[in-house]
């Protein structure tokens, strides 16, 4: 194995400090070599405290340091393009937070900055890393449940703050960018196909203007359906039921998996309505952004497999962009 990945994060996001630094700190092949915050002060506090070696006070100067192999981008959504091509520009790989842009057309702009470039991005979808949801795909394709007609989703949790991020819709707030993105990946994940056709009824905060919930549903090919709400001010829960002819899987903690126990799927085989079939997968303990991580990583130093790319969060993009204009239609669209 080569040397671990520079890497540089850009701001001192709460996903980063929470989440993804420590995690990607314990990865085999991932450094976090420097921090950058619009102001100085924070960042080197932040650098001190988890002990990350460089601190910046401006992006700029984090992209212009020319150890850094790759950034990691958690800032707000309407940020994630801009700050992606300028990161690109200066010869970085970059793993973007989602939802990689407010649009897909927004989002194709990447594919000749990249092309042009050599360097990578993808999508910080890390519930794709997750053993869970590798798990549920393969058990989908044996056919354990028989043949999949359809994905139930849920994903809420309540927040009012109007200084959060998530509820500001001039920066790419509101709970289909921030949530409903997963119910989508997802669902395509374990499809393994994009949906024809999508629609969608919108409840918005009449002060902050960003959708609270969002109900969807996604018609993919062979008439197999995704149905799921995302929610901004409901009670905090999240569920995945993936129903077949045979059986069912459910994912008891699809998106937020812990990192310090271990996460259960259920699978049914629908011998009756009270689990005389079912059976209990338990997943060991692991993280999933460090595992996000040292796949990026390895597939930067080319030994190993190359994540999903821009592609596939392009047509994430596509989907969310339809689901927006059927909320405007109130009908049917086409991604
Ligand atoms: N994959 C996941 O599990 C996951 C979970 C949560 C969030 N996310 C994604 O991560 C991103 C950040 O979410 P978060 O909750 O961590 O946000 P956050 O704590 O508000 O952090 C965003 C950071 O961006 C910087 N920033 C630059 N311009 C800003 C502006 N105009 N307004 C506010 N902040 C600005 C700030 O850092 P400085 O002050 O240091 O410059 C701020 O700390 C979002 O895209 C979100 O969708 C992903």
């Amino acid at each position: 194995m080569t040397s671990k990945v520079q890497w540089g994060v850009l701001s001192t996001a709460k996903i980063g400090l929470k989440a993804v630094i420590p995690a990607m700190q314990k990865g085999e092949r991932a450094t976090i070599a420097a921090i950058a915050s619009r102001d100085g002060d924070k960042a080197r506090a932040v650098a001190a405290e988890y002990g990350i070696p460089r601190a910046y006070g401006s992006y700029e100067e984090l992209l212009a340091d020319p150890a850094i192999e790759a950034i990691y981008n958690p800032l707000p959504n309407h940020l994630h393009v801009p700050l992606t091509i300028q990161a690109l520009e200066a010869g970085k790989h970059v793993l973007c937070e989602k939802p990689i842009a407010l649009t897909a057309a927004e989002a194709e702009t990447l594919v000749e900055v990249s092309k042009r470039t050599g360097r990578r991005v993808a999508e910080a979808f890390m519930v794709r890393h997750h053993p869970q949801w590798l798990k549920a795909r393969d058990l989908v394709a044996e056919g354990r449940i028989g043949e999949v007609r359809t994905i139930h989703t849920l994903f809420s949790y309540y927040l009012t703050d109007p200084t959060n991020v998530r509820n500001q819709a001039e920066i790419g707030g509101g709970g289909l960018y921030d949530i409903g993105c997963y119910a989508i990946n997802t669902a395509r994940f374990l499809f393994g196909a994009e949906p024809e056709r999508v629609v969608g009824t919108f409840d918005n905060d009449p002060e902050m203007r960003i959708d609270r919930m969002v109900s969807g549903l996604a018609e993919f090919p062979g008439r197999r359906h995704l149905a799921f709400t995302c929610a901004t001010q409901l009670s905090p829960s999240q569920r995945v039921v993936v129903l077949g002819t045979k059986g069912r899987i459910e994912i008891e903690i699809p998106f937020n998996a812990p990192n310090d126990r271990p996460t259960r799927i259920i699978v049914d085989d629908g011998r009756d309505l009270f689990g005389s079939g079912r059976e209990a997968i338990e997943i060991p303990v692991t993280d999933q952004y460090r595992l996000q991580g040292d796949a990026f990583s390895a597939a930067i130093r080319g030994e190993g497999p190359a994540p999903a790319g821009l592609d596939d969060a392009i047509a994430n993009m596509r989907v969310i962009d339809a689901f927006f204009r059927s909320g405007r239609s109130n009908g049917w669209e086409r991604p």
